[in-house]
């Protein structure tokens, strides 16, 4: 049996859980999100959530992360397993945190091929060149046409996704130390760089127009505050984010020294992500739209979703700059760096529930993962739809699910004081016991009252479908959560007798 790994330094482990959580989300679909949904009006309902429920689920994760890394686990099925001596259904249960993550990465870690595509065809002037327009649709038009052409897959976009799988493949084989930590502290530091340089870029445009575009942002109002719309779309973004309720963070701090400090890092984790969102992430995309084109034009921008804004209409405004063709190239080498970093994250829980429930070596643990997620990524690129579906079942509803079984077994079945002690295990910040209360309760009500407004408002016609592309990605997921449960039951003849094995010796 392999030793489990830890993070080399401090330093190291904030920066891998930061980029963990800094992602395509902060820097695509915040801006369009807050676009789309009234900017200030958006931030209110985000700020509230990301309190409220953002923050205590990542310490929540943090917490558990490193009580089961003691306990030689790092995936949700043996999290999940452990506050039940192992019982099958839990362990079931945590395979479906498992599967979120990778059902996850199948599409994410195609689009972070197309911003590696797109950063290399920006720098050899092999994206269109910008046409002088202030009407929006025309402006845009040729990279609409470009985008549409890249992604049906070209041969050329084939080629990145290899690459861009190649990329994540070698450095999960190199390990947590060798791998995900240097990785970070060369990405996060250049995410930062970047995104500042950009950010200046785009809020001076136009004669410091784009500024205009922050004050949109931040001009917090409570119009929508009523709009339940409104607060699914801003609890479903801090969800993603900061990648909660995908057993992802936990997955990392199960790779903590038992003396870590898990609320300072909890809190660092969250804080430099919510830096990159909410000064980078909206200091770029709408800003720049705000100096191009006019404010009316902004939610009809966004409508169209995040890719329209990430990869139309950004390069259509930063390759009308001078020296455009660098600046889209810096433009999405941000988006890669801070997409890698999150990939790499999003496969580390599977990687971890082969080495510590199945007791496979590294090699094979990441082998399996990678062509799994090879084989995800391919339905992406092919088939219609796959994408749209994965993003909504495993990006979004399972998220605020699972989030929820999270809070109802880490702390109630655990037990508050159980948790308490947990919570309070070598931290300089000693949080009140009044503060694992409102984990205890307004946390998952917050996150109840999500779903029920959800349900009753989407559901029915989200739901129903008779679409065949739709219904074979459905099956996918089932078939990989099935997958995935019989690995989760199988193994636990293992788990069992490494405990008896224990009870043994210590006797
Ligand atoms: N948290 C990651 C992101 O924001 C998944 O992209």
């Amino acid at each position: 049996m392999e030793r489990r790994e830890r993070w080399h330094s401090k330093l190291g482990l904030i920066l891998a859980t930061a980029g963990n959580a800094v992602g395509l989300g902060n820097i695509l679909r915040f801006p369009s999100k807050a676009a789309l949904y009234g900017g200030g009006a958006f931030m209110v309902p985000y700020f509230i959530a990301f309190f409220l429920m953002g923050l205590p689920l990542m310490i929540i994760e943090w917490v558990i992360g490193r009580y089961a890394g003691r306990h030689g686990h790092g995936s949700m099925t043996g999290i999940l397993g452990l506050f039940f001596n192992h019982a099958s259904w839990a362990r079931v249960l945590g395979s479906i945190g498992v599967a979120i993550p990778l059902l996850i990465c199948m599409y994410y870690i195609y689009i972070e091929s197309w911003t590696l595509g797109f950063a290399f065809l920006s720098l050899f002037g092999e994206i269109p060149t910008p046409i002088k327009s202030s009407d929006t649709q025309e402006a845009v038009k040729p990279y609409v046409n470009f985008f549409r052409e890249y992604t049906k897959p070209s041969v050329i976009a084939y080629l990145f996704l290899i690459l861009t799988i190649a990329i994540n493949w070698f450095i999960l084989q190199r390990g947590v130390r060798r791998g995900i930590e240097i990785t970070a502290k060369i990405g996060m530091p250049a995410i930062i760089i970047f995104g500042l340089f950009l950010g200046l870029i785009c809020l001076s445009a136009g004669n410091w127009k784009g500024l205009e575009g922050l004050k949109f942002i931040y001009n917090l109002n409570f119009s929508r505050i009523t709009d339940p719309v409104v607060w699914i779309e801003a609890a479903g973004q801090i969800f993603f984010t900061l990648s909660l309720g995908m057993g992802a963070i936990a997955a990392y701090a199960s790779y903590v020294y038992p003396r870590e400090d898990v609320v300072k890092a909890g809190i660092w984790t969250a804080g430099i992500n919510e830096f990159v969102e909410v000064v980078i992430g909206a200091s770029i995309a709408i800003p720049a739209a705000f100096a191009m084109f006019s404010a009316l034009a902004i939610p009809e921008l966004a409508k169209e979703g995040t890719f329209r804004l990430g990869f139309m209409t950004m390069p259509a405004i930063l390759m009308s700059f001078p020296f455009g063709k660098i600046i889209a190239f810096v433009w999405f080498l941000l988006l890669f760096f801070a997409a890698l970093t999150s990939s790499l994250a999003l496969i580390q829980p599977l990687i971890a529930l082969f080495e510590d429930e199945m007791k496979w070596e590294h090699k094979k643990a990441v082998n399996i993962s990678m062509i799994l997620v090879t084989i995800g990524a391919h339905f992406s690129a092919f088939i219609p739809n796959f994408i749209d579906e994965l993003d909504f079942w495993a990006g979004c509803f399972l998220l605020l699910f699972f989030g929820l079984i999270e809070i109802v077994v880490f702390i109630w079945v655990f037990g508050i004081d159980n948790f308490y002690k947990e919570l309070t295990m070598n931290t300089t910040i000693k949080l009140p016991k009044f503060f694992v209360y409102i984990m205890a309760t307004v946390s998952p009500l917050f996150i109840v009252f999500i779903i029920y407004f959800w349900i009753i408002k989407d559901f029915e016609n989200i739901v129903f479908t008779t679409e065949p592309t739709k219904l074979f990605a459905r099956g996918f997921i089932l078939l990989f959560i099935l997958f995935l449960s019989i690995i989760a039951i199988k193994s636990r003849t293992i788990i069992m007798k490494d405990i008896r094995y224990l009870k043994l010796i210590k006797k």
